[in-house]
This record gives structure tokens, C-alpha cells and sequence, in this order.
């Protein structure tokens, strides 16, 4: 009889959940734009909001490129939605492009480059693979492979752009009248520790990590910053290369629903308790400024829960773009190189290429932060912020 009574408890609160979740994402997938909130969009950070920096920096020689495959900038990158590479480490938009759309802007340009940098416009410095820290601790760990990309590298090249925005009206106003979208970062810090498998390490680079992001938020809010996004880290026990990087762990490793890396994603979350605890601080040391939480981690990590409530089919886990292999990566054959393969369908796909999510993906993270689903506080809210900031 208990056993019984389990069972149809058990199976109710799924119903009710799978309801809920259904409700959700009719909700969220028709939502005009809001137009007039923000004029700009700041952008920082690494490859889940880089829409161009490293290609351009790369074809331009001002970094050094990995190899003769651009990571990111060759096809069939971009395929979905722009029909070719733009350095978006997707087949299509990211999330702060979708993110720009909500609010009736156009799409983030890159800064390297600046052909599409309009003063007064948005303006984005993320690049792919930037570290939370800086250049002089990855040389000393002897991971510094690319210079000048860092976080701190990135808040440098914004101060040396400000002068020319605030030239044409003042700062304030700007600022004011802007979203900065600063992160996410740490992702690649970690991933030279995971690689080589000491999850030790990893663990030891988080709070000095989550010190660094919460040190450049202050030196923005110093600059004049007024309405800051700070998303979290991803849920990476999730990812096609993570979970092909350790393939094979004990059954124990995985969650039993999702059939994600569960200590990976205890990982992340840990992270992200600490990013949050730091936010909390700035907030209190600056009341004026509206700084929101941006929860990466269950936006997405309800795609993984309900794939086909969100349109995912088949093996949910696997990359779209990749090559042979348990996932449908092989973590020496990237997506886009001679022998990797590509899905017919991204749009039936979570995940685009191993670390990276499918646009269809992204549409729904964004669509969950803009909503005030998974921005804490609810984004919605700061747009009362930026018109009284703009007064
Ligand atoms: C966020 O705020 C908006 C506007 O006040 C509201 O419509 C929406 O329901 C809120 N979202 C959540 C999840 O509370």
C-alpha cells in the first residue's frame, strides 16, 4: 500500500510540475520587445557572449589564434541564423543578442574591429576563452596561452573607449540609459584544472575567482555604472564535453533524471553561492545601482529537465556539431573541422558543439532570464531603474 501510494504521489507531482513547466514556456515564447528601456548594451566575458572580438582579433592578427582552425569563426558556425561565421560559438544568436532583440536594439557588435561600433550604441569586449583572471597568474601557472583577452584586459579596453562615448553626451546619462551584461567568466579558468582532472585545484580557484569578478563590478560601478546583469556559470556537468571528458565515471556520478555530471553541476553551483554573496555585498555598498543576478544554471538546466516541453528530441545530451564519440564529441575533433559531422536539425538540439549551447537553446535561457524567471531581481524591474537613472 505504501509503496502503491508513493507511486501515484510521485507520479502527481510530476504531472503538476510538467504543468507548470508547460505554462511556463507558453508564457515565455511570445513576448514583444521593450522598447525604450535601454539605448546600449555593454557586453564582457568569454565565448557564451563573445559575438565576434576573438575572429576579428584573430584575422587581424592582434592575438595570437589557437591554429589553423579559427575556433568559433569557421563554418558551420553561424549556419542557423546569420548563414555564416561571425565568431559566435553557436549555430546562431547568443544569449545577448536575444537579450539586445528583447529590449528593440540591434545585435551586440564586437569592439575589435569597431566597423559596426556606433557611438552612443552597444558595445561588446567579451571574448572567447577570457579568463576571470589575469595574465600575470595564468603565466605563472604556465596556462597563459592568448594575451590581452582577459577580464581585466577587457574593463581596460572599455576605460579606453569611454572618453569618446561621453564625449558625444555625458556619462551619467549613458550609463544610465545602458545594460551591462558582465560575464559570464570563470568558466575558462577552470577548464585548464578540469582537463587535467584535478578538481581540486578547481575548487581552490573559486573564491579567489568569484574575488575578481566582484572587484571589476566595483570598478564599473566606479565608472558609473547603473544597471549590471552578472550571470553565473553554466550547469557544466551537462555539457557534451565534459561528460566526455570524464565518460565512464561511476554511475553514481550522474543524475539519474538528466544524466548530467551531478558533482559538476555541485560545482557550478557552488560558484554561483558565491558570486551571489558578493553581489549581495556590492548591492548593500551601492543602493543606487541596479545589479541583478542572472541564473544561467536553472534556465538552463530546465532544457536538460523537460527537453520536449522546450522542442529537444532524441539524445539531448549529444552535440549537434561534432565527431565520433559517446556525445557525438571527440575532444580532439571540434566541430567544424575536416572529419566532424553536423545534425541535420540544431534547432532539436541543446547542445551546439560540447561547451557551447544550440541557438534554439539560447532563445530559451534568455527568454527565462528576461521573463524575471531566473534574474534575481526580476530584470523587469531595473527598466524603472534606467528611466529614473536617465532623469
Ligand atoms: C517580473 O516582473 C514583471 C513586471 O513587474 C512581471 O510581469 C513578471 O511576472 C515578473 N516575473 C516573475 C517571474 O516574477
Amino acid at each position: 500500500m505504501a509503496c502503491i501510494y508513493l507511486l501515484t504521489k510521485t507520479s502527481s507531482t510530476n504531472a503538476l510540475l510538467v504543468a507548470v513547466v508547460v505554462a511556463v514556456a507558453v508564457a515565455l515564447s511570445s513576448s514583444p520587445p521593450v522598447v525604450g528601456c535601454y539605448t546600449s548594451i555593454f557586453g564582457f566575458g568569454d565565448s557564451l557572449t563573445d559575438t565576434g572580438n576573438y575572429m576579428a582579433s584573430c584575422l587581424k592578427g592582434v592575438v595570437q589564434c589557437d591554429d589553423e582552425f579559427l575556433k568559433c569563426g569557421i563554418p558551420p558556425y553561424g549556419k542557423t541564423f546569420f548563414h555564416r561565421p561571425t565568431g559566435r560559438c553557436s549555430d546562431g544568436r547568443l544569449i545577448i543578442d536575444f537579450i539586445a532583440e528583447h529590449y528593440g536594439l540591434p545585435l551586440v557588435p564586437p569592439y575589435t574591429g569597431g566597423e559596426n561600433v556606433k557611438l552612443g550604441g552597444s558595445v561588446n569586449f567579451a571574448v572567447v576563452g577570457a579568463p576571470a583572471l589575469d595574465d600575470t597568474f595564468r603565466d605563472e601557472q604556465g596556462t597563459l596561452t592568448r594575451k590581452d583577452i582577459s577580464m581585466k584586459a577587457q574593463l581596460d579596453r572599455f576605460k579606453d573607449f569611454l572618453p569618446s562615448i561621453c564625449k558625444t553626451s555625458n556619462c551619467e546619462e549613458i550609463f544610465g540609459r545602458s545594460l551591462i551584461v558582465f560575464g559570464p567568466f570563470g568558466g575558462d579558468d577552470y577548464s585548464s584544472a578540469m582537463s587535467k582532472k584535478d578538481i581540486k585545484e578547481a575548487q581552490l580557484l573559486q573564491p579567489r575567482i568569484v574575488n575578481a569578478i566582484a572587484s571589476a563590478i566595483e570598478e564599473l560601478i566606479e565608472l558609473g555604472a547603473a544597471n549590471i546583469m552578472v550571470p553565473g556559470m553554466m550547469p557544466d556537468g551537462c555539457l557534451s564535453v565534459t561528460l566526455t571528458l570524464f565518460y565512464g565515471s561511476n554511475e553514481n556520478a550522474y543524475d539519474p533524471t538528466t544524466g548530467c555530471l551531478s558533482w559538476l553541476n555541485e560545482f557550478a553551483q557552488n560558484h554561483n553561492k558565491l558570486l551571489q554573496n558578493e553581489l549581495n555585498r556590492i548591492r548593500d555598498r551601492h543602493p543606487n545601482v541596479f545589479i541583478t543576478y542572472a541564473d544561467y544554471y536553472n534556465a538552463a538546466l530546465q532544457l536538460f529537465r523537460f527537453p520536449a516541453t522546450y522542442g529537444f528530441h532524441g539524445r539531448t545530451l549529444d552535440a549537434c556539431c561534432g565527431s565520433e564519440g559517446p556525445y557525438n564529441v571527440d575532444n580532439s575533433i571540434d566541430c567544424g573541422y575536416p572529419s566532424s559531422n553536423v545534425c541535420a536539425d540544431p534547432s532539436s538540439y541543446i547542445d551546439w558543439d560540447g561547451p557551447h549551447f544550440t541557438e534554439a537553446a539560447n532563445r530559451w535561457i534568455a527568454k527565462g532570464l528576461l521573463n524575471g524567471l531566473y534574474t534575481n531581481p526580476n530584470i523587469t524591474a531595473s527598466c524603472d531603474s534606467a528611466t529614473v537613472n536617465s532623469l
